[in-house]
């Protein structure tokens, strides 16, 4: 881990602001509520990453929703998807003929993703849909099917506002890419 408390000094460019994210939610919000209206849908927060974005959008959802969080990891602390996923902590929620939409920080291979949609249909969600903040499209390994996306981003490794580097800079304000450095860094070690 690079010697310095300064969590900004990693990035290399920002990449979203935090009022770009503000705006994303709020225009996610509004398809949601649209979409849920009359329904009382069950929002999974999928941990760690998606708690800052889940939190703002569901302010922007004019919806009866509950919510409870799912942990799945398929990378550890590696960079790059290790292709297996696993099921780390479960819901408290019953899914059973409910209507369920995933929160996501970021959708890559799609692999966690197709894994938690698979889940909760087997176990009797009436519907499943997600809602990511950023799509990853390059390394797309999976069909899955993204129903809500923030936005686009190319095959760069992103940090900040939930999205993490070895667990760390979480807690970034905005959303930028890692300095190469960095990435060197932890890969020589
Ligand atoms: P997937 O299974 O390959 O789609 O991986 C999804 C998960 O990978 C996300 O929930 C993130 O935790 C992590 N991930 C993928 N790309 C990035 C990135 O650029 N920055 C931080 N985490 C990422």
């Amino acid at each position: 881990m690079p010697k310095t408390d300064n969590i900004n000094s990693i990035i290399d460019h920002k990449l979203f602001t935090e009022e770009d994210i503000h705006n994303m939610c709020v225009k996610l919000g509004k398809q949601l509520t649209a979409d849920y209206a009359g329904k009382k849908p069950l929002i999974v927060g999928a941990l760690k990453g998606a708690i800052f974005f889940l939190t703002d959008l569901v302010r922007e959802m004019d919806v009866k929703a509950e919510i409870d969080f799912l942990d799945v990891s398929s990378y550890g602390d590696e960079m790059e998807s290790s292709g297996e996923v696993k099921l780390i902590s479960d819901l408290a929620t019953d899914v059973k003929d409910r209507d369920v939409l995933i929160v996501e920080d970021i959708v890559d291979t799609g692999l966690t993703l197709e894994y938690m949609k698979d889940l909760l249909k087997k176990r009797g969600a009436k519907s499943v849909k997600c809602c990511v903040l950023l799509n990853k499209e390059a390394n797309r390994t999976s069909d899955v099917e993204v129903e809500y996306s923030g936005s686009k981003v190319g095959n760069e490794f992103v940090v900040g506002y939930g999205l993490d580097f070895m667990n760390y800079y979480r807690n970034l304000r905005y959303i930028g890419v890692l300095k190469p450095e960095i990435i060197k860094l932890v890969n020589n070690k």
